[in-house]
């Protein structure tokens, strides 16, 4: 059975659907979900909502845009039978857990996240003093929160949220994990462990309350994570009864920073669809040849005897990520000494980024044919996150008197 406190190998990340995706996305983002999918218990969802709260003027291209990340997910390697993938929107019980926290969230805590001031700066010709901008970060929590995630790959400029999500289900345990008669229903729960593991809990429960015996917690978690005869409440109960707090309704996440390389556009800012300098993950050979082909590249070198610094140029990004340690030593002393052009330069990164590229197009192509297999896929991802979503807010309607 899977339920919040079990959930500590749990995943949860989701991304604005933000359309086709490009080498950012992919180096940015993607390569690690992929390789999460096969450590954790992972949900990857498309953030339809949040995108409304920025977009709330333009919200017919949202669908379009979600199908075209997914298939790039899967295109990209993303594997549904690993993880579970699917559409916020679909999981409605995400806006009643968001309802409810709302509740208890201090304005402050919204105010002070870097990113709402950020943002509006940034987006001046939106206008974003809206309530649902406002509530951004805590509609994230709501998405991490349901699902009891343990850990949350984000980028750096996400980390705040996180922290307030952690923030905001502590406030929600203190204030409703504990119950009136919360002592008789953990000894009460305690007879379904059976006579002998009774006593081994409440001894562990002793010595670790006594005496701070982290191996006594330990066993006592053990004796409760291992009774198959437990309700999710149940399991809550005996392990906030073990440590002497109340219920852990709401599991607090932590961030999972990765280690994520950043590919830069092709002007060597940021790379973004909007600032017209990606190269998308299905775009064709020639094209992506002839937008390496043309990047830019250290000013310095107007001439090509004049020596660079690969420090100043994108393309030295690009070799960070795609070349062995001898191609990158030939780039760092060939620039400097102006020995090799920045036309050779190029030349093993669009090979690189053509071969990662080809099995991703053609997967691609796959599944923009079968219209039905990514739906299906959506179809099953929203149900198993669902059977998730609906016991935590069982549990949390439970705690709230709201039965
Ligand atoms: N806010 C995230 C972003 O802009 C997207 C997101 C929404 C998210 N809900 C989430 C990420 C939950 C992680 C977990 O990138
Ligand atoms: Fe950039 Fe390579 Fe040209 Fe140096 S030689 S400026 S690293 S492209």
């Amino acid at each position: 059975m899977s339920s919040v406190t079990g959930g500590s190998n749990r995943v949860v990340s989701g991304m604005r659907p933000t359309g086709s995706m490009h080498l950012g996305h992919l180096h940015g983002a993607l390569k690690n979900w992929i390789k999460l999918q096969y450590e954790y218990e992972c949900f990857f969802f498309v953030a339809d909502w949040h995108a409304l709260t920025t977009d709330y003027e333009n919200p017919m291209s949202i669908q379009a845009s979600t199908r075209e990340m997914v298939v790039d997910w899967l295109a990209a390697g993303i594997n549904p039978a690993s993880a579970t993938i699917f559409v916020q929107s679909d999981i409605i019980e995400h806006a009643e857990l968001h309802l409810l926290l709302s509740m208890i969230t201090p304005l402050g805590w919204l105010e002070r996240v870097p990113t709402y001031k950020d943002q509006q700066e940034k987006l001046k010709e939106k206008d974003l003093a809206t309530y649902g901008f406002l509530g951004y970060p805590l509609l994230q929590s709501a998405d991490v929160l349901i699902y009891g995630a343990k850990y949350v790959p984000v980028g750096e400029d996400q980390v705040a949220h996180l922290e307030m999500t952690r923030e905001v289900a502590r406030r929600f345990n203190h204030l409703y994990g504990r119950e009136e008669d919360f002592d008789k229903k953990a000894l009460r729960a305690t007879r379904l462990l059976g006579q002998h593991n009774r006593a081994e809990y409440l001894e562990a429960r002793r010595r670790y309350q006594e005496k701070g015996d982290a191996e006594a917690l330990a066993i006592g978690q053990n004796i409760v994570s291992s009774c198959p005869r437990l309700t999710v409440a149940d399991t809550d109960r005996l392990l906030g009864y073990l440590e002497g707090v109340g219920r852990t309704i709401l599991v607090e996440p932590e961030p999972l920073l990765a280690p994520t390389s950043k590919v830069p556009g092709l002007d060597g800012q940021k790379m973004s669809k909007s600032y017209g300098n990606a190269i998308g993950l299905r775009e064709d050979p020639d094209t992506i040849a002839k937008k390496l082909r043309t990047m830019q590249t250290d000013p310095a070198r107007v001439r090509r005897t004049d020596p660079g610094d690969p420090a100043k140029c994108p393309v030295w990004d690009f070799h960070k990520i795609y070349s062995d340690e001898a191609t990158c030593r030939w780039v760092n002393e060939g620039c400097r000494s102006a020995s090799i052009g920045c036309v050779e330069c190029k030349k093993p990164i669009i090979d690189a980024v053509l071969a990662e590229l080809e099995p991703i197009r053609a997967r691609a192509r796959m599944h923009e044919e079968d219209e039905d297999a990514v739906r299906t896929i959506l179809h099953e991802g929203r149900e198993r996150a669902r059977d998730v979503a609906r016991e935590t807010m069982d549990d949390v309607r439970e705690a709230m008197g709201l039965e």
